[in-house]
């Protein structure tokens, strides 16, 4: 007899669908599998055999023939266990099946026939959510994870013997509240707050400079003088992120199966911080059946490449793209792949190899040659894609001991959100929305600035030999300066601070 089941295949981030046909037929007993990578059929035979018998059905000593259809559909193997499984026993006829619903499987067994856990459920459930009448049964540990869909009826099973309870009608399925509900129940909180941070008034203002305009920002300082510290922080002085937004990174790590346990929602903006070590598809996202990288993991929140001259060259050149466009595409042969990768890139460095360069207290060892050549690591294409440096000294001893109030994070993200609404606002009809992204056509269309601010402008670019591109970064840059204090025209202050954080240009690269 013949039985069909459904399933879902991951291919980046979207869910697509496939038919599990199992069909028993009389011959010699044999089992073929049409549709799977050779290797994956063996060990999942393996494992569907054990499970079936270790849950007390006998496995059929007939001609046994499954065929996962599309074939032309990547698959991973192990996810199609619980459907191939149940397949036979419904194909044995051993149960009989709820006629009125459209049951889609997913999860590997355990040779005793437990269900294992599995990934990219989110992907997968909010799509079977769409479809009439259907529910899923998945395995009990990805339950939290697909109540997220919208709308959705699930099967949350810990064995073979569950689903097929399941299967049959005997146990209740659980339907999702909306995941909106779920958003609005909760609220953001981060576990570091800029309060922490004493001191470092310059740096504290480049950092709410480039969250207010949505620039990627470069930190310059010796060891220990707090970089790391203010990077992760990052994220805490950024809007909050909306419904919308929380579901599609929170799918990203769906897909790789790194939500936390009881996960729900991720609403925090994420903070990635890649070691220089780590590899290109590690970073960028790669893999036979692509999977995203930590730039994909960083997508609406904070990419931070810590030491950035220890990192490759072409992995840097690599970032150009998703700089540019807010996501990484993957290319294959039959087809190329998107991922999401919108990120603020927050890049910290040593002044020189040793660390100490320009330090008032310890001298620096490196020979001028040696500066140069770290220096000359990072890539001129990524340094372009970076509005603001900004020094980080070390802080003196008295800031560790003054009992000053710092400002929180909530005290800085609403002026950044205030200054975000203002550019919003101010580019509703254009494809962009913040400062950093203006085109170099409307530069002077929406950066007027008074005739003191040109001339500042004009006198330093030829002073200091600034290139056309500084010219289009140190006018975005002061756009920002002057949406931060609600101005329209921009003056020869922010001319000048705007000045300030590209001056690194000339004194290191
Ligand atoms: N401004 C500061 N206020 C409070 N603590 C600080 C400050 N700067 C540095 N620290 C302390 O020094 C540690 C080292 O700072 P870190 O951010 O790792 O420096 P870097 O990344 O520049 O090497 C921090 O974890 C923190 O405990
Ligand atoms: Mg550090
Ligand atoms: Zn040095």
């Amino acid at each position: 007899m013949l039985y069909n089941f459904y399933s879902m295949a991951i291919i980046g981030l979207d869910a697509h669908e496939i038919r599990v046909e199992v069909d028993i037929s009389n011959g010699l007993p044999k089992t073929t599998v049409v549709g799977l990578p050779d290797k994956a059929v063996n060990e999942s035979k393996e494992r569907i055999f054990s499970a079936l018998s270790n849950s007390g059905f006998e496995y059929p000593c007939k001609k046994v023939t499954i065929n996962l259809a599309p074939g032309d559909l990547r698959k991973e193997g192990s996810l199609y266990d619980l459907p191939i499984a149940t397949g036979i026993i419904s194909a044995m006829e051993y149960i009989e099946v709820q006629k009125d619903k459209k049951f889609y499987l997913a999860g590997e067994l355990s040779l005793d026939g437990l269900v294992r856990k599995t990934n990219g459920i989110l992907s997968m459930a909010s799509k079977i959510a769409k479809i009439p009448n259907a529910v899923f049964i998945l395995p009990y540990e990805n339950k939290d994870e697909a109540l997220l869909a919208e709308n959705i009826t699930i099967y949350p099973v810990k064995t073979l013997y569950e689903a097929v309870e399941a299967l049959k009608g005997e146990i209740e399925p659980i339907k999702s509240k909306t995941g909106r509900e779920i958003f609005s129940e909760e609220s953001t909180k981060y576990d570091v707050d800029f309060a922490d941070v004493k001191g470092q008034k310059l740096a504290k203002r480049a950092i709410e400079t480039a969250a207010s305009g949505n620039h990627n920002l470069l930190m310059i300082g010796p060891p220990g003088s707090g970089k790391t510290m203010l990077a992760r922080r990052i994220p805490t002085i950024l809007p909050p992120m909306t419904y919308d937004e929380a579901f599609e990174v929170t799918k990203i790590y769906s897909v790789k199966g790194l939500l936390p346990k009881n996960s729900s929602i991720i609403r925090e903006r994420p903070f990635r911080s890649p070691h220089h070590s780590l590899s290109y598809a590690g970073l960028i996202g790669g893999g036979s059946i692509p999977t995203p990288g930590e730039i994909s993991f960083a997508h609406r929140g904070v990419l931070f490449l810590d030491e950035l001259p220890e990192f490759e060259r072409n992995i840097l050149e690599m970032l150009r793209q998703p700089l540019e466009d807010g996501k990484v595409l993957i290319s294959r042969v039959k087809n190329s792949i998107s991922f999401p990768a919108s990120f603020m890139l927050i890049a910290a460095m040593n002044p020189c190899p040793c660390g100490y360069y320009g330090d008032p207290t310890k001298k620096c060892e490196c020979s001028p040659l040696r500066i140069k050549k770290y220096m000359s690591k990072i890539s001129g294409p990524i340094l372009d894609r970076i509005d603001i440096n900004t020094e980080v000294a070390r802080p003196e001893s008295k800031y560790f001991s003054s009992t000053e109030k710092e400002e929180s994070s909530e005290e800085i993200r609403k002026r950044v959100e205030e200054c975000r609404d203002i550019q919003i606002t101010r580019f509703k009809k254009e494809k962009f929305k913040y400062n950093s992204e203006i085109p170099a056509g409307l530069l002077s269309k929406v950066c007027k600035t008074t005739s003191l601010g040109e001339k500042l402008l004009y006198k330093t670019m030829d002073s200091l030999g600034f290139t056309a591109r500084a010219y289009g970064r140190i006018l975005r840059l002061a756009r920002t300066l002057a949406d931060m204090e609600k101005k329209e025209i921009i003056d020869d202050n922010h001319i000048a601070e705007a000045i300030q954080y590209r001056i690194h240009d000339r004194k290191y690269f």
